[in-house]
């Protein structure tokens, strides 16, 4: 009986894991183990006999036991110290300076400009950018035969076969928002709707996707005037100069009537460009009075409520605050493009957050 001791409290010391410690349980103290082998010998035993070896069997097993158990949780501590040992942190290391990644342009002129009008008094509306024919056109006094529909270089979604309804569109311009929106927050309201936009054309300063931002402002007696004023804080804001000068020229938009296009004062001396200065102009976005057919498409009474509305490109005007050339590299997803023209995570402005 004491050799069985020896053997097992001396193998349960030695187990350097879990499924050895298991294996020593087993051969001692398991259902075919040692020590059970020993207590069906008990039965060939005479009664005295019995009564001397039985109680120091049950107490080698209880004792073999009590090492496993304590040899079980010597191996766990031991391998939470390891884990602590290795899985640490230092809290006291300083923060990276500089993360990878980068905020491109877009989304940081996108919260700029949100932040500007959200001044003003303008929320942010969204709309899908698959849309109806109705909503990219119709609705906004674009009838099927207007020469407007070829002119935006459309891309139209094949209808299934035999499938005779107008196709979707991916919308040309952010435009159908102000219907939506009209839809569904009625007169008065103030809304700007920035998002991505699809025409088929590819240049220097024309991709297949780009980025607009509408705005729109409805009220009882809402005028030109609080559109130029909007659009001169705006500009004075964004481009953060404040001797800059916009041209309002007149034009035509079928959904505005009158219309105009605005145009910012700029220099081209040396090659470069300047904003606020010199003897040439530069469009930056179309606008106007929100015409009577379209305040109606969206629900609005055109003699009771009138509005403005303006259409400008984001990427446009990032291009013309940072200095970005070429507008096809806003979307080739370079990290050396990114690495310059992208922006820290702490540079968006915050303050129209909530
Ligand atoms: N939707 C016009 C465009 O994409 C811009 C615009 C918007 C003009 C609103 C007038 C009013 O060119």
């Amino acid at each position: 009986m004491d050799d069985l001791r020896d053997k097992y409290l001396g193998q349960v010391t030695a187990a350097g894991d879990e499924a050895a410690l298991e294996q020593v349980r087993l051969a001692a103290i398991g259902k075919k183990g040692e020590v059970a082998l020993k207590m069906r010998e008990l039965g060939r035993m005479t009664p005295e006999e019995r009564q001397q070896v039985g109680p120091r069997l049950n107490a080698l097993k209880d004792e073999i036991a009590s090492a496993i158990a304590a040899r079980k949780a010597a191996l766990e501590d031991a391998a939470l110290d390891e884990r602590l040992r290795t899985e640490w942190l230092d809290v006291t290391l300083p923060v990276r300076a500089r993360r990878h990644g980068t905020i491109h342009p877009v989304s940081q002129v996108t919260e700029e400009v949100t932040a500007i009008f959200a001044d003003m008094g303008f929320a942010v509306a969204e709309g899908p950018q698959i849309e109806t024919d109705w909503y990219n056109f119709d609705a906004l006094n674009i009838p099927g035969h207007h020469p407007a529909r070829a002119e935006m270089d459309t891309f139209y979604l094949a209808r299934a076969e035999g499938d005779a309804r107008p196709p979707h569109v991916l919308r040309t311009h952010t435009s159908p928002v102000q219907i939506r929106s009209m839809e569904t927050t009625g007169a008065p309201t103030r809304v700007i709707c920035p998002g991505r936009v699809y025409r088929a054309d590819y240049d220097q300063t024309h991709t297949p996707m780009f980025h607009q931002v509408e705005g729109m402002a409805i009220d009882r007696d809402i005028s030109m005037a609080n559109l130029k004023w909007c659009l001169e804080e705006f500009c004075r804001a964004f481009f953060e100069l404040d001797g800059i000068e916009l041209r309002f020229r007149a034009s035509h938009f079928p959904f505005t009537e009158p219309s105009a296009e605005v145009d910012i004062r700029c220099s081209w001396e040396g090659g470069t460009l300047k904003l606020g200065e010199g003897d040439d102009w530069l469009e930056i976005l179309g606008s106007g009075m929100i015409h009577p057919h379209v305040l109606r498409s969206g629900g609005i009474d055109p003699d009771e409520w009138q509005g403005f509305a303006f259409g400008m490109g984001i990427d446009r005007i990032a291009m013309l605050k940072y200095g970005i050339p070429d507008l096809r590299a806003f979307f080739d997803s370079d990290l050396r493009w990114l690495k310059h023209y992208g922006f820290g995570a702490l540079a968006a402005p915050t303050r129209h957050a909530g």
